[in-house]
């Protein structure tokens, strides 16, 4: 593996190496959910680029920027493990060079949900991967399912982007007790982890109901509430685009939640074309 951090070392890889080209971009803190990523874009791609880059302009005014876990060396240990051809950690120099103000906007996507909790968010995530996509000049790029909006936005910006670049969404990965992994789980102490279990506790519900005929929009998002957690929203939406759901049509069921201080956010896809991987994968052990 190698690893670089100037754009212009990056690119001369980049231009050298075999098509296609797989790109994982992550904040590092890597976990099983990074690590299915980055084996599913290895198993599909001659190349696989990861970039670590803890990006400032996602996070809001009084969010968790400077505490954000960095764990540089374990996450090389592990993408070298996992077979990795480059890893990029570039600085916020390199990316947001002084004077070029780049920003992309993720559009009303971005004010709706995740983007009214924490204004900003997604607009900042845009312009990042943009920025990484020219950079890196990608074939494919792997998301998880887990940030379903953000998931949403890529895939609009794909759609736009002069190269084509197919976005593949990997499958949530959970712990196995259910917990969406996370890099933000490293905040919780093991009681309020075990409170946190009530999300995808309440989706599990939900997706029992749905199994058994319950189709009101309304009803499964009461269910999906579980008591003891502050929700930001627990909401079905189509997931064609976040709109109110179609009638008869597949439901998205998204829940945000805080739990001492620390945002959780897990969904699930109730109806229409579920996941190759199916709906429920906890990490291998
Ligand atoms: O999902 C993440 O880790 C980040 O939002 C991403 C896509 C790497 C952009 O900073």
């Amino acid at each position: 593996m190698r690893t670089v951090a100037p754009v212009s070392e990056l690119q001369a890889l980049v231009h050298e190496a075999e098509r296609p080209l797989g790109f994982v971009p992550t904040m590092g803190a890597l976990h099983a959910g990074h690590a299915a990523l980055v084996r599913r874009c290895r198993n599909e791609c001659a190349t696989t680029v990861v970039s670590i880059f803890v990006n400032p302009l996602q996070f809001g005014q009084g969010e968790d920027l400077e505490r954000y876990p960095r764990t540089p060396e374990a996450d090389q240990a592990l993408l070298q493990e996992l077979q990795c051809d480059v890893l990029f950690m570039p600085s916020a120099r390199e990316v947001y060079p002084a004077g070029r103000r780049r920003r992309v906007s993720a559009g009303p996507l971005g004010e709706i949900l995740e983007g009214a909790a924490r204004p900003g968010h997604l607009d900042g995530v845009a312009t990042v991967v943009a920025t990484l996509f020219d950079m890196v000049e990608p074939d494919r790029a792997y998301f998880g399912r887990k940030d379903a909006q953000q998931l949403a936005v890529v895939e609009a910006l794909a759609r736009e982007w002069e190269r084509p670049l197919e976005i593949v969404p990997c499958d949530i990965v959970r712990d196995l007790d259910g917990l969406a992994l996370s890099s933000r789980n490293a905040y919780l102490k093991p009681a309020e982890r075990e409170q946190a279990l009530g999300l995808s506790g309440g989706l599990h519900r939900a997706e029992r109901a749905w199994r058994e005929g319950l189709r009101d929009a309304a009803e499964l998002e009461v269910l999906a509430r579980s008591p003891g957690l502050h929700y930001d929203y627990a909401l079905c939406v189509d997931p064609a685009g976040f709109g109110a759901p179609r009638p008869g049509g597949p439901l998205l069921l998204v829940v945000a939640a805080r739990m001492a201080g620390v945002r959780l956010i897990d969904n699930i896809l109730l109806g229409g074309q579920q996941p190759a991987e199916s709906g429920w994968v906890c990490r291998q052990t």
